[in-house]
């Protein structure tokens, strides 16, 4: 249905995992925009990078004058936007570049996709299409029995991080309105799976379980998230793609809901089933409850009726099906993890985790 497709962020956990999705399915070319930050990495996407359907340019969404060049030759029928900088500590010590990639850079997406679009005619306009990939974290935070956020619910974001997206989610939603782009927004909970840079909650904790390390909760871990695995969150991005309303937003969510410390407690359990000899076992013994991140949000939960009815998606994964799958697929990269561990990445812990006292 689409003949060529422009996506940034495509070296990231979710971009990879789409871009390997997108291009299996056989769905036409795929143009790769990646400034490749700490968080990128093309080595995700080495067995997909010689084939003919996909090509791989390294730049900033920022840079007005590539996006344009990238949209005259490869005349995309649509721009899947994940591109951003997406760590809420990183954005807590460190808000600038958030502002920057997450608002600016979708701003100048935004403009140059503007005047792409007005200058396509016929099928090519009708067809056309942005996808702007945004996260629950603007609803902000959920008291334990409010119902989950629904398409319709305010905006409350509490993170640099989430306000960043927010801010992002409401210039698309400006420029659906006020130049008529064809854009849709889909929100979506938190995901896990192949590919997550090792900051994140899951891998975080798989490698330093591996490693014998601390498991390091924050607060109480009793904060609940909604987790999705992240290829049915890639499906549900198609599916929107295909046949999602222009001007809609669609939530995206595996109705899995979780406090911290469940999460962590069963994924130690599957690390002692999968790893019988391994002397950290019972793996919950390394788990440590340190000092809580600053206006951590409570609770996220997603009301993902409107996609299932609307686009009939529904999450193939359950929590503990997916789980197996991401640890699986650790335990068979380590020399992934070690590659993207080296280096930054030792400052960033010391960072974050070094100034975090014991609870
Ligand atoms: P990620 O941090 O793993 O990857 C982000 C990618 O964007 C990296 O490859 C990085 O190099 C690239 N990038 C950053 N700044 C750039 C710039 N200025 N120009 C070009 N490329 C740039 O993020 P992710 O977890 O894959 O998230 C992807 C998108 O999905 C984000 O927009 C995020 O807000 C959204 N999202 C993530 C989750 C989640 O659980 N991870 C949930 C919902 C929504
Ligand atoms: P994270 O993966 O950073 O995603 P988000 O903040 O976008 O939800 O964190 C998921 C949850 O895990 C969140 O409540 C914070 C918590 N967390 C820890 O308890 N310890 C950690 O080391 C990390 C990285 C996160």
């Amino acid at each position: 249905m689409f003949r060529s497709i422009l996506v940034t962020g495509g070296a990231g956990f979710i971009g990879s995992n789409f871009v390997l999705h997108w291009l299996a399915g056989k769905n036409g070319s795929l143009v790769n925009l990646d400034k490749l930050t700490y968080a990128g990495n093309p080595q995700n996407l080495t067995s997909v990078a010689s084939g003919p359907a996909y090509s791989f340019v390294r730049g900033d969404i920022c840079d007005r004058s590539l996006i344009d060049a990238l949209l005259q030759q490869h005349r995309p029928d649509a721009i899947v936007h994940f591109a951003a900088e997406s760590h809420v500590d990183r954005s807590i010590l460190g808000p600038e570049a958030f502002l920057e990639t997450n608002i600016r850079g979708t701003f100048v997406l935004l403009q140059a996709a503007r005047e792409y679009y007005a200058k396509l005619q016929g099928e090519d306009k009708q067809s056309f299409r942005f996808l702007h990939v945004s996260t629950d974290e603007v609803y902000g935070t959920l008291a334990p029995e409010s119902p989950a956020f629904h398409e319709g619910t305010p905006y409350a974001p509490n993170s640099p991080y989430a306000a960043s997206k927010a801010a992002s989610d409401h210039l698309v939603r400006a420029w659906v309105h006020t130049y008529g782009l064809p854009a849709i927004i889909t929100n979506c909970s938190n995901n896990y799976g192949p590919y997550q840079f090792p900051e994140k909650l899951l891998p975080l904790m798989i490698t330093h379980a591996l490693a014998g390390r601390p498991l390091p909760v924050y607060g109480d871990g009793q904060q609940v998230r909604d987790w999705l695995y992240v290829l049915d969150h890639c499906r549900a991005l198609q599916r929107v793609l295909e046949s999602g309303r222009v001007g809609e937003t669609y939530n995206v969510g595996g109705g899995n809901q979780r406090s911290n410390l469940q999460v962590v407690n069963l994924l130690c359990s599957l690390l002692d089933e999968l790893l019988p000899g391994s002397p950290y076992k019972p793996h919950a013994q390394l788990i440590r409850m340190v000092e809580d991140r600053p206006g951590h949000d409570r609770r996220y939960a997603i009301d993902a009726r409107k996609l299932e009815q609307e686009l009939g998606w529904h999450a193939e994964e359950t929590f503990e099906t997916g789980l197996r799958k991401t640890v699986e697929w650790y335990l068979a990269n380590a020399d992934w993890v070690e590659g993207v561990t080296s280096g930054a990445y030792q400052q960033w812990m010391q960072e974050n985790y070094a100034v975090r006292g014991a609870r």
